[in-house]
């Protein structure tokens, strides 16, 4: 990825607290999706993104994050997410992981704060997005495998969050999600000259945009069907060049690349 990317993306973990700040509060709750009876400009019930609300279960495996980033539940006491959302690897007790709903407020939200923290090792700014975080207790939910090698990176996939619902957005109460389709390394680089090719995948509409992940969804899944119909994990949200544009795709960690590292330091932290 290109330098002033790289320094879009690092910035933005610290932006997205400031804006989970303000929007999840309750004077917000105006800005939030479904908070009104049609929506405003827009059309009614169609969020910005391309995105639309999720329903309650659907994806019981997403995580919110709070430092402004999603997860998913790799194990019932492991959330995997990018490594750009945490600060270097060791005791943490500082994270906070929200599961079990898809609105933020609601009072059966269950919360568990965070032990450990492990930073893909080698990580340096450039792909390898991707980090473990070992929380306190197990949390009763269905995990979210993940892919164990390419053969999935085709298709449609599924990305959630709670992230912006448009470039310099608010960040979300409600779990949002959207389709994106795959797109190959080759005209992937034709966007993004410094893609890290077998690290990156690339996602999104390049013709049109208009569907994307935004900030505050990073570290989040993207994730579709497998042959069995069971949800796999394919793709870590990890940066774009602003959200949606067209001609400018989301690019996620190629989870497959790493499935075995990632699954060695899960059970390096006892998972
Ligand atoms: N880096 C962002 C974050 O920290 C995620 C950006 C994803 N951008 C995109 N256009 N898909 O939340």
């Amino acid at each position: 990825m290109k330098n002033t990317t790289r320094h879009l993306k690092r910035v933005t973990a610290a932006a997205a607290v400031t804006l989970a700040a303000f929007s999840l509060s309750p004077s917000a709750a105006s800005a939030l999706p479904g908070g009104g009876s049609g929506g405003p400009a827009g059309e009614p019930g169609t969020q910005v993104v391309g995105g639309t609300p999720a329903e309650q279960g659907e994806f019981p495996f997403m995580v919110r994050l709070s430092m402004g980033c999603g997860g998913s539940l790799l194990t019932q006491d492991i959330v995997l997410t990018a490594a750009h959302c945490v600060d270097g690897s060791g005791e943490n007790t500082g994270i906070t992981a929200t599961a079990g709903v898809v609105d933020l407020e609601d009072s059966a939200a269950v919360e568990v704060n965070s032990t450990e923290v492990l930073q893909a090792p080698g990580y340096d700014g450039t792909g390898k997005d991707w980090a473990l975080i070992k929380l306190e207790k197990p949390i009763d939910q269905p995990t979210l495998p993940i892919a164990g090698d390419d053969s999935l990176n085709n298709g449609d996939f599924t990305i959630a969050g709670w992230g912006a619902d448009k470039e310099n957005g608010d960040q979300q109460r409600y779990l949002l999600k959207a389709q994106v389709p795959f797109i190959d390394d080759a005209t992937c680089k034709s966007a993004y000259p410094n893609l890290v090719e077998g690290e990156e995948l690339c996602a999104g509409k390049l013709d049109t945009g208009g569907v994307d992940t935004c900030q505050g969804d990073s570290g989040g899944p993207m994730f579709r069907k497998d042959d069995a119909d069971k949800w796999v994990q394919v793709g870590i949200v990890s940066w774009g060049d602003g959200c949606a544009r067209p001609g400018k795709p989301g690019v996620y960690t190629e989870v497959g690349t790493f499935a075995a590292d990632i699954k060695k330091a899960a059970d390096s932290l006892g998972g």
